[in-house]
């Protein structure tokens, strides 16, 4: 049987609490039709502030959710951080981290991304790990390089191997393509992918990482960039808050 194809929808921190509402109320039953066709997954990554009513609407639909973040602690003292435990609570099968956003703002490093992605395997929720690399780098032919060293803590903390359950998913998003007009070349993006399917294969991991690529897909690329061999899904930024965009990506191929 053919695998799923993931549609993430990192909502960022583009909506207000209400409008992220309004948008998911409105477009509820056109997200739930795009689920009918085959092979077709939706999560929907919103602020935390929504995870507890999105719940609420999405609880009997095929559409799934998770979160943005998830503290390093399962509780104590994190101020400003929601706990693996809330995840759970609030349904969240998902949750992002390493995100170039945190990498960049708040100063996540490899080794936390480990940390909190080893957090969220122990409690049955799957990691959606984010790794990239900066154009100086790209430009420099060492991206490789760069996905090794960021997955380097990842590999040596979470132990897959004992879970048969647990998933993982590894988003490759180079950070020059977030929020640009252009993605990564399709070759490009084909080379890390074939890399990271090696890589996983030579840590022993039970269960191969499904392989997401984000920065810049829309509908103009999507067709283009599903052909990519070993690509289970797309994470998507600003298509993930447009509906008409998002139904396109979904429908092209
Ligand atoms: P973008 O963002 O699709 O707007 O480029 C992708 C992301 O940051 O996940």
């Amino acid at each position: 049987m053919k695998k799923s194809f993931f549609y993430i929808a990192n909502w960022k921190m583009y909506f207000s609490h209400t409008e992220a509402l309004q948008f998911v109320t409105k477009y509820m039953p056109g997200f739930i039709s795009l689920t009918q066709q085959q092979r077709t997954s939706i999560i929907f990554l919103p602020p935390a502030d929504t995870l507890f009513p999105l719940q609420i609407l999405l609880k009997e639909t095929p559409l799934l959710w998770g979160a943005q973040h998830v503290g390093l602690l399962e509780r104590g003292a994190c101020s400003g951080q929601i706990s693996v435990l809330s995840l759970r609570a609030l349904g969240c099968q998902y949750a992002l981290v390493g995100h170039s956003e945190h990498r960049e703002m708040l100063g996540e490093t490899d080794e936390s991304v480990a940390r909190r992605a080893n957090l969220l395997c122990s409690s049955g929720i799957t990691p959606l790990v984010c790794i990239g690399e900066d154009s100086t780098t790209y430009q420099a032919g060492k991206t490789l390089d760069l996905l090794h060293e960021q997955l380097t803590p990842l590999v040596n903390t979470v132990s897959l191997a004992s879970s048969t359950q647990q998933e993982l998913f590894i988003c490759y998003e180079p950070r020059w393509a977030i929020g640009k007009d252009e993605a990564a070349p399709q070759e490009h993006i084909e080379n890390v992918l074939f890399w990271l399917a090696t890589f996983f294969e030579k840590h022993h991991f039970t269960h191969k990482p499904r392989l997401i690529y984000g920065g810049a897909v829309s509908s103009e690329n999507s067709a283009t960039l599903k052909k990519i061999n070993g690509l289970d899904g797309f994470l998507l930024g600003r298509a993930g808050i447009d509906f008409q965009e998002f139904e396109k990506i979904v429908h092209y191929t």
